[in-house]
């Protein structure tokens, strides 16, 4: 007698091939099998599928479940950017191993950015800010400005799917020259390969009596690929103490040419949309959320909804009610490749979530919570699997 299929919402952190299994009421063998044949990072029946992989394994094997995903598109094809000719700013995310001295180089580069000395309002959290990076006199309205995304450790970036919306054009990596290259180098390094975002090399703390520039080049060439210039290769790579200051300029000018030749563009007529990399509670705006616009514009009065799967309970949505900058600047509008604190919304946005405008507060509370029926859905399908496991186990 043929059972009906089980139809489950496939989790967006996956299924190991034992879950699936015992699902699809199939041997655990046969789902590793295919799960290894298809992927071969695949280690044992615990190690965890990716949603994608799930689908290929399903297919291959016939199984008996159907998955609806957890995750939706959030934006239709037809509300995607047609026309991106307008040149935007770059969002650059600095990266590295711990006290490898990122949050020095942001504060170096931000000594430069005349407007932070203003007393900041509400958004001195705001984690990131714009510098001139052509060299220009900051005052001259046109100069060219990268933005930069100063998050601790690098939760939105590592928590970003890969649809084509990342958060960030291009990655600094930053590696001290007195420790060289350590795990989080390498792990950064991968991701940002993983994602297909260029890498400028930052060696920092050169002032250091222990600093072996080169060292760090011949590490970086070995365990990530990562050909410098100076070894010849393509990546730039530039000598740099976040500490005295030395060679910003040339690390800024480093970003420039890069950022030129990714000839960045945009579609400010496209719906809006981007990514939030955190939100905080503030007592008296609600939920602050800083997020990044990667396509379309943002302005205060639209109605916005997230996406995010791990959110269980909450908002993912609410009306822009304003918009500021890192100095606690109002902003009429917000464009492409800009950061900004978006207020107006209740409750905290965990980062990585994606977001759009929506046309009403009516289809952002309905996504919003269609999202979140998903998000519980997926538990569901994980505590199921769980139970079924252990029962399997006692057999
Ligand atoms: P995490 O956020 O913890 O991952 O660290 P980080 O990478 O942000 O490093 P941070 O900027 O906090 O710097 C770590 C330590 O290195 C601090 O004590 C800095 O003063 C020191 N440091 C940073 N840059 C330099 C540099 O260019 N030269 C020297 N000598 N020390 C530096
Ligand atoms: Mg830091």
């Amino acid at each position: 007698r043929a059972i009906p299929p089980r139809k489950l919402v496939l989790p967006e952190l996956g299924l190991s091939s034992k879950q699936l299994a015992v699902l699809a009421n199939v041997r655990d063998d046969l789902v590793f099998k295919s799960a290894k044949e298809l992927d071969e990072s695949t280690r044992n029946s615990a190690t965890v599928l990716t949603p994608a992989l799930i689908e290929l394994v399903c297919e291959e094997l016939n199984l008996n479940v159907e998955f609806s995903p957890q995750t939706l598109p959030l934006l239709q094809d037809n509300q995607l950017s047609k026309d991106p000719l307008h040149p935007r700013m770059p969002v650059v995310t600095v990266m590295g191993h711990v006290d490898h001295g990122k949050t020095s180089l942001l504060d170096a580069l931000r000594k430069s950015d005349v407007a932070d000395h203003e007393v900041g309002g509400i958004t001195q959290n705001v984690a990131a800010f714009r510098v001139p990076i052509d060299g220009n006199n900051r005052e001259e309205a046109h100069s060219k400005f990268a933005t930069f995304i100063d998050t601790p450790g690098h939760a939105a970036f590592k928590s970003m799917r890969a649809n084509g919306t990342i958060a960030t054009d291009l990655v600094v990596l930053v590696v001290a020259a007195d420790d060289g290259v350590m795990p989080q180098t390498v792990e950064a390094g991968n991701l940002a390969r993983a994602a297909n975002v260029p890498v400028i090399v930052a060696i920092n703390k050169c002032d250091m009596p222990g600093a072996d520039p080169e060292r760090v080049r011949y590490q970086l060439l070995e365990s990530l690929g990562i050909n410098t210039e100076q070894l010849g290769g393509d990546v730039q790579c530039v000598d740099i103490s976040a500490k005295n200051g030395t060679n910003l300029p040339q690390l800024l000018e480093a970003i420039s040419l890069q950022a030129e030749m990714l000839d960045l563009k945009s579609d400010p007529s496209a719906r809006g949309a981007g990514i939030c990399l955190e939100s905080r509670l503030d007592r008296a705006f609600g939920s602050v959320a800083t997020v990044v616009v990667r396509s379309g514009i943002l302005k205060p009065g639209q109605h916005v909804v997230f996406q995010s799967p791990k959110a269980l309970r909450g908002d993912l949505f609410g009306r822009i009610r304003s918009l500021v900058d890192r100095n606690g600047t109002q902003l009429d509008v917000v464009e492409p490749g800009v950061a900004a604190g978006l207020i107006g919304l209740r409750d905290p946005i965990p980062p990585g979530a994606e977001f759009c405008v929506e046309v009403n507060e009516k289809a952002a509370r309905a996504k919003s919570q269609e999202m979140l029926a998903r998000n519980v859905e997926a538990t569901v399908t994980i505590e199921l699997a769980n139970s079924l496991c252990a029962e399997r186990e006692e057999k």
